[in-house]
């Protein structure tokens, strides 16, 4: 019995040197180690020996079996340390590689141009209103003192769809909705998408922007207007800034003006943006024609207002010094990071 022990060490050891993984060693632990396992069977096998024989060999089987243990449980050990350092090294993260960037949003040009505008008029007493893009020919024309024969329609043609509607041509119609459900005194703006037959080149766009405003009161009067559109022109373009108002037409508004501000550029001396004018177009304005007021109830001989209409992009442009308006639709994020 003695060899028998001391084969079964020799393989044991023999064997745990091959060991390279815990599932395999675990196998080899119940191989002699388990409850049927050699060694297990064989100090079962003790009892059968001659009684003098039996101490010493349950002694020896003992202390093999012990160290059998310790070294099964060394093995296992080193070898789960391993595997942790292998997992470790695997999930490492190298804190010195580049990150991803994230690229963070911003206001389109036309946005902040518009929300800037917003901030000004509010600052001055002016509601925020708005209304359809998709207009009837009523709020976009005929209340507007533009019948259907109105050689101002010309100008403002546009896509019209079924059923009558219309995509509208100016912010202007939002005028009429408001007085509609609205009584004087009033001061609102209101300001989005605006369609014309227009070819697109560098200062036209069949899609564009505008900004609309209002003001109806008792004895509201064209100084009333100056005096809103220049500090207007003074909070966006600085307070240098001098407005100039050439007599122009509009169909709704009596009088009516076409409105200028020093150039941006020059201030007024003359250069290649405002065509050596020193001066360049921002808007137009007027006084609320009686045929207007008439369409939406109001008493003439009662409230005065005037109106005003500008192009977004005209003042982004102007505000950003971009020269061709067809650049705001390109989303070409190198135009577009700029602002
Ligand atoms: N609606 C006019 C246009 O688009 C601008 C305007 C608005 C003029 C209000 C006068 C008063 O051309």
């Amino acid at each position: 019995m003695d060899q028998i022990l001391q084969e079964l060490k020799q393989s044991a050891l023999a064997e745990l040197e091959t060991i390279s993984d815990p599932e395999s060693l675990e196998a080899l632990r119940v191989a002699y180690l388990g409850r049927k396992g050699r060694l297990t069977l064989l100090i079962r096998s003790i009892k059968e020996l001659p009684v003098e024989d039996r101490p010493r060999m349950g002694k020896a089987t003992n202390q093999l079996k012990i160290e059998l243990q310790k070294r099964f449980d060394g093995i296992l050990s080193s070898l789960q340390s391993r595997d942790a350092e292998r997992k470790a090294k695997e999930e490492a993260i190298d804190v010195t590689l580049p990150g991803i960037s994230f690229l963070r949003g911003r206001k389109h040009p036309v946005a902040a141009t518009l929300d800037e505008i917003i901030e000004v008029f509010s600052g001055l007493g002016f509601k925020l209103e708005s209304g359809p893009e998709i207009e009837t020919e009523y709020y976009n024309f005929d209340a507007l003192n533009m019948p259907s024969d109105h050689p101002a329609r010309d100008m403002q043609d546009t896509l019209y769809l079924k059923g009558g509607s219309l995509l509208r041509t100016h912010t202007s119609p939002v005028q009429i909705r408001t007085m509609e459900k609205t009584q004087p005194p009033l001061r609102m703006i209101c300001a989005g998408k605006a369609f014309r037959a227009d070819t697109a080149d560098a200062s036209h766009s069949p899609m564009f922007h505008q900004l609309e405003g209002l003001m109806v009161d008792r004895r509201v009067t064209l100084a009333d207007l100056k005096g809103i559109l220049t500090e207007f022109a003074h909070q966006i373009f600085g307070r240098n800034t001098r407005l100039r108002f050439r007599p122009s037409f509009f169909p709704f508004t009596e009088p009516s003006a076409e409105v200028d501000i020093s150039c941006v550029v020059c201030g007024g001396e003359g250069c290649p943006l405002c065509s050596r004018r020193g001066w360049l177009e921002i808007l137009g304005a007027g006084m609320v024609d009686p045929e207007v007021f008439k369409a939406v109830g109001y008493d003439p001989e009662k409230y005065t207002g005037f109106a005003f209409g500008m192009g977004i992009e005209r003042i982004a442009m102007l505000k950003y010094g971009i020269n061709d308006i067809r650049l705001f639709y390109e989303n070409d994020l190198r135009f577009l990071h700029q602002f």
